[in-house]
């Protein structure tokens, strides 16, 4: 208990050493607050440009997709055991190969078939071109919700249909109840003999109550099993923990990392909780907001989190990211990153190609119903529904939004940019320095980043980054 009440106290005169609660009014002033909102329209700012400024797409009139040498490749599953009462996905239930009903086992069936066309067009393409894949992750929704049979199924299409360059890395989200299930073993040593290299599953919480508001199916012993499941098959894995959920406060964010000195997983992502407006978490924050963390709250967690995380001796990569060991997640980088190609298949999956050419890039999503996306692929149409044209001015935006979350360097590509924006780039650097006087930004060596106290509002703040025509649609 002294523990906890000595990191507490350390962790708010940390705080205090940063000029906070004294100075969140003037943050407020300038639009930085911890928000439960979710600013990127998903819980961080996940892409650039961010998903909600994409515009409805037209085969006709949209940039021609061109993908250069090589791709990342991410694969959408859309089914779950459970519909997480704050989750951003595009998902629906399925209880896997035992469940009992028909009609949702065929429509992971009907799903599959469609995800199977797309990749057999895709690949085909990709391989025209000559592009190679340089990293895959099969994300969701919940992967290992397919049977093995299932999923060997799938490692053979994607491993047919393209060009895999040989040693890339492979990823594959689980959760912990798939991992635990009685074919939940099979399941991952079978992944593992498939050269996946990496998984990650979502713990979200080791309180009760909070798993079970949050819909999870696990409890917190199922989700301790589930960790030392994964350590004994994968030595790289990840888990998910987040923080602000409905009934999670400082004292939750304590125990629970109690439980990860315990575990000691080699990679760690403590999100912030973030609600998109149908989500019962949100309905909740509105009727009963002193259920939820207060602003203070969230910010002495954070500080707390970033301690202890130093202190049982992990590094952090960004505000949410902690590695035990040296490998940063390849897969962040790719997937945030519009200089990187990335190929997206399945229902709400997302890509960008050529981003950083003498042209503009395209950045465009398949349509995120998964309904929506069965019929477009069944009648033979692009599951694409809506894009955005990677110009000049996403690049900009991008060389901040992403470049802040680590070092923003400019580099030969970035000043090209700029030397065609210049009245723009103008307006940034207004912008950074302002930020930089709030002492949210500062400089460093080979650049500028967010300072320990912007990193405490890092999706807030890299927001505000956004292109003006994103602004101006997305508010
Ligand atoms: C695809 S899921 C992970 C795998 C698996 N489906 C599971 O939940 O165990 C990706 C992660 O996104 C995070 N996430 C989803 N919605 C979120 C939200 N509204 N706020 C914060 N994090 C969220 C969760 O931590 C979740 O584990
Ligand atoms: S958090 Fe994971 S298990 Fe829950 S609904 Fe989202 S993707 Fe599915």
């Amino acid at each position: 208990m002294r523990n906890k009440q000595d990191a507490l106290a350390k962790a708010a005169a940390a705080l205090c050493q940063l000029g906070v609660p004294e100075r969140l009014p003037q943050l407020r002033e300038t639009g930085i607050s911890i928000s439960r909102e979710d600013p990127g329209r998903s819980h961080s700012v996940v892409t650039q440009p961010p998903l909600h400024s994409l515009l409805p797409y037209n085969p006709d009139t949209a940039h021609p997709i061109r993908f250069r040498n090589s791709t990342g490749l991410y694969v959408h599953i859309a089914f779950c055991e459970m519909m997480c009462t704050f989750c951003h996905y595009t998902v629906d239930l399925s209880l896997g190969e035992d469940d009992i009903s028909e009609s949702r086992r065929s429509r992971v069936e009907r799903y599959l078939d469609a995800l199977y066309r797309e990749i057999r067009m895709r690949g085909k393409e990709l391989r025209k071109r000559g592009t190679r894949i340089d990293s895959v992750f099969i994300g969701g929704g919940t992967p290992t919700i397919l049977s093995t049979l299932q999923l060997r199924q799938l490692f053979n299409i994607i491993r047919s249909e393209f060009d895999i360059i040989p040693g890339v890395p492979w990823c594959v989200e689980a959760s912990p109840r798939t991992i635990t299930a009685p074919r939940g073993e099979e399941k991952l040593r079978f992944l593992k003999e498939e050269g996946v290299g990496r998984l990650s599953f979502g713990v979200q919480s080791f309180d009760n109550e909070v798993l079970k508001r949050a819909g999870r199916r696990q409890s917190q012993d199922e989700a301790i099993e589930a960790c030392i499941r994964a350590a004994s098959i994968f030595p790289n894995y990840n888990f998910d923990l987040i923080q602000g959920l409905y009934k999670g406060n400082p004292d939750e964010v304590w125990d629970n990392l109690q439980e990860v000195g315990k575990i000691r997983p080699p990679h760690l992502t403590y999100y912030h909780g973030r609600f998109g407006d149908d989500k019962q978490q949100w309905q909740w924050f509105q009727e009963h907001p002193e259920l939820f963390e207060t602003e203070e709250e969230t910010l002495l967690g954070r500080m707390l989190i970033w301690h202890r995380m130093e202190e049982l001796g992990y590094r952090q990569t960004d505000g949410n990211r902690f590695a035990r060991d040296h490998n940063n997640d390849p897969f962040k980088v790719v997937r945030t990153s519009v200089r990187h190609d990335l190929l997206g298949v399945g229902a709400s999956a997302y890509s960008h190609a050529d981003a950083d050419g003498t042209v503009d890039g395209l950045f465009f999503r398949n349509d995120v119903s998964i309904d929506g996306y069965m019929t477009r692929i069944e009648n033979g149409l692009p599951p694409i529904a809506t894009v955005r044209p990677i110009d000049d001015e996403e690049r900009l935006a991008a060389s901040y939004v992403v470049g802040l979350r680590s070092i923003r360097t400019e580099d030969r590509y970035v000043k090209g940019v700029i030397e065609r924006l210049p009245g723009l780039y103008r307006e940034y650097r207004v912008l950074a320095a302002r930020l930089t006087d709030l002492g949210l930004i500062e400089p460093v060596q080979e650049g500028e980043r967010l300072s320990e106290l912007g990193r405490l509002f890092e999706d807030e703040i890299l927001s505000l980054f956004y292109s003006p025509s994103v602004r101006s649609m997305v508010g």
